[in-house]
This record gives C-alpha cells, structure tokens and sequence, in this order.
C-alpha cells in the first residue's frame, strides 16, 4: 500500500548531526536511494499531484538530479538538469540567486519548446532560494512550470513563503 511505502521511505532517512558543519543536522537520504521499493514510491510521490500536467521534470544539481531521473521514467517525462553556473556547456539562461555568503547561479540548456510543461524537482526546500531561482530560470527559457514538489522542508527558514505557490508539493511532511 502506497502510504505504508512512504512511511517506510522516509523511515530510511538518516539524520547526521553536525555536517557539514557544527549546529546542522544534515538529512542523507541516500539510504532511502539504496532501496528499491522506497526510491520508486517516493518518486512516483513527488511527481504523483501533478499527474497529467508535465511533459518534462527539471533536477536541480546534485541530489535533485537523482530524484529527477526517477520520476521522469516513474512519469514519462522528460529531464532538464538544471546545473550550478559553468557546468553546462551552452547555457541558454542564468540566474543568480543569494547564499549565505555570497552568491550562486544555475543555468539551464532551451532543449524543449517554449511553453513546455515542467515539473520543477529537489530534495529539500531551506531558504527556498534556489528553487525560486530555478523556477525563474525556467521561466526565462519559455517553459510553463507546472509545479514544484521536494522531498521535505526545513521549517523557520521561510522556504515556503518565498516560493509563494500554492503548487507546492512536499511528500514527507513533519
Ligand atoms: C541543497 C539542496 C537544495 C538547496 C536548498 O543543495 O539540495 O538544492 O540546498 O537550499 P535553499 O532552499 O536554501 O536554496 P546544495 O546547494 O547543498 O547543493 P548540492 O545538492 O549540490 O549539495
């Protein structure tokens, strides 16, 4: 039963307290990735509320790249990797966005028609700062994006305020 599988799924993911740096509980879910049974529930789960209104997924580096791979053959979709800056080899738009300290860019190729539907895919929602970047970032290529659906939300960061979208999808809620 689907609900049971996911219960099990996020029962795979392993906090690690202190990384990358002291006071972070980093949430790996690479045990979850390992398993077969909860890497297909969990992607036909991020992808499942938006059924019939996405042509491709879009991954955003790395890990959502992982997550994205597997609900596009869970779906029928196709992949657009959306990649840190300087890592594409003709980018075709770029948009930056504010860290912490700093900033950082991700690009995307225009491989798809414009007006494409894209399902925009990452493990975690913190700050929501490179999703909404992403999100403009498909915007700015022509492609309507369907929808945004993550794994799980770090809570007190505002992630889903920024966002501001009422699609907005998370699987593993707390
Ligand atoms: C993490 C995570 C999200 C992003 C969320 O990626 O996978 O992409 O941060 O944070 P935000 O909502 O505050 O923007 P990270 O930048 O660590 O890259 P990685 O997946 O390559 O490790």
């Amino acid at each position: 039963e689907a609900s049971a599988e996911l219960r099990r799924a996020e029962s795979l993911i392993r906090s690690i307290p202190d990384h990358p740096k002291p006071g972070v509980l980093f949430r790996d879910i690479t045990p979850l990735l390992a398993d077969a049974a909860a890497l297909r529930a969990t992607a036909e789960a991020l992808v499942a509320p938006f059924a019939g209104r996405f042509d491709a997924v879009a991954g955003v580096e790395a890990r959502g790249f992982l997550l994205a791979g597997a609900a596009a053959i869970a779906s029928g979709a196709g992949l657009i990797p959306v990649r840190k800056a300087g890592k594409l080899p003709r980018p075709a738009a770029a948009e930056d966005y504010a860290l912490e300290y700093g900033t950082a860019t991700v690009e995307a190729h225009d491989d798809l028609p414009g007006g494409t539907r894209v399902l925009l895919l990452d493990d975690v929602l913190a700050t929501g700062g490179t999703l909404v970047a992403s999100r403009r970032l498909l915007e700015r290529l022509g492609y309507e994006v369907a929808g945004v659906s993550v794994l799980f939300e770090i809570d007190g960061l505002g992630g889903r305020e920024t966002i501001g979208d009422p699609a907005l999808h998370t699987v593993f809620r707390s």
